[in-house]
């Protein structure tokens, strides 16, 4: 495994690579679900690499960039079985002074995580096509767990033409069902008991769509008072909507994206199901 910290270094070591590049862009503090990601970009690639970089771009201003979990030693060591290259650039490095560029995809970004989040799928659309410029992967790997992040990636490269394949790959539990995510680090034990609401009450929706239900309104408010139940939760958002335009639904027509956002404290947690 080769840990490079430079563009230039990237550059130099593709320069002399033969093969395909399966690539997984992350953020670090990894968990079983990064991991399942690389072992897919090693098992249908020659060559996997894997990125660590908090984008500060993609942190609103009150969101947790500074106290964002990082443990790069820990990252190595879980990458070591099964990644070839290891892409850890500065913040300098991939925003250098007077960096002024911008991709944007439009509409789908307007909804959901991004009407909570403004800004942020700006920068995560900016620093993953730096980063597809930089490594310049064959496929690229991302968890459905961040089902309109997916969206919106898989809509820039397919509008930008870009040379590659997105693949999105299922979402990691934990055995209570939980996904998995590096901000679950946040949840006290207390908030870390509760948490699996939020898959539960999706999959209460699925059981009641399978017995024939198709009225959203009705699904919603049967997840909601599941999830009330937990008193350190509060709900932003339920969501059923086109699983791929992303706009919203009031009569079940699948294939459907259920997703939420459910605070606990300060940590929001985020998951989905699609309804095909
Ligand atoms: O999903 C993440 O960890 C980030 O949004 C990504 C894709 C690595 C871009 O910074």
């Amino acid at each position: 495994m080769q840990v490079i910290n430079t563009i230039a270094g990237i550059k130099e070591l593709k320069r002399n690579l033969k093969g395909t590049v399966g690539f997984v862009p992350t953020m670090g503090y990894l968990h079983a679900g990064h991991i399942a990601l690389v072992k897919q970009a090693k098992a249908e690639n020659d060559i996997s690499a894997v990125s660590i970089f908090v984008n500060p771009t993609q942190f609103g201003p009150k969101e947790d960039f500074k106290t964002y979990p990082r443990d790069i030693n820990r990252d190595l060591a879980m990458l070591e079985p099964y990644t070839d290259i290891v892409f850890i650039p500065a913040d300098k490095e991939m925003y250098p002074a007077g960096y002024n560029t911008w991709v944007e995809v439009n509409e789908i970004t307007d909804v959901l995580e991004g009407a909570v989040r403004p800004g942020h799928f700006k920068g995560v659309t900016t620093v993953v096509n730096k980063l597809f410029n930089i490594v310049q992967p064959d496929k690229a790997y991302f968890g459905q767990k961040d089902a309109q992040q997916a969206a919106v990636i898989k809509k820039m490269a397919r509008d930008l033409n870009m040379p590659l394949e997105v693949v999105v790959c299922p979402t990691i539990r934990e055995p209570d069902g939980l996904a998995m995510s590096s901000r679950n680090t946040y949840l006290t034990p207390e908030m870390r008991k509760g948490a699996p609401v939020l898959y539960q009450s999706l999959q209460k929706a699925k059981a009641m769509i399978e017995a024939g239900e198709k009225t959203v309104a009705d699904i919603r408010r049967e997840m909601t008072s599941m999830i009330i139940k937990e008193t350190l939760a509060t709900i932003e958002y339920i969501s059923f909507a086109d699983n791929e335009t992303l706009k919203e639904i009031h009569t079940i027509k699948p294939p459907v994206l259920i997703s939420m956002a459910v605070k606990f404290g300060k940590t929001r947690l985020i998951d989905n199901i699609v309804i095909k």
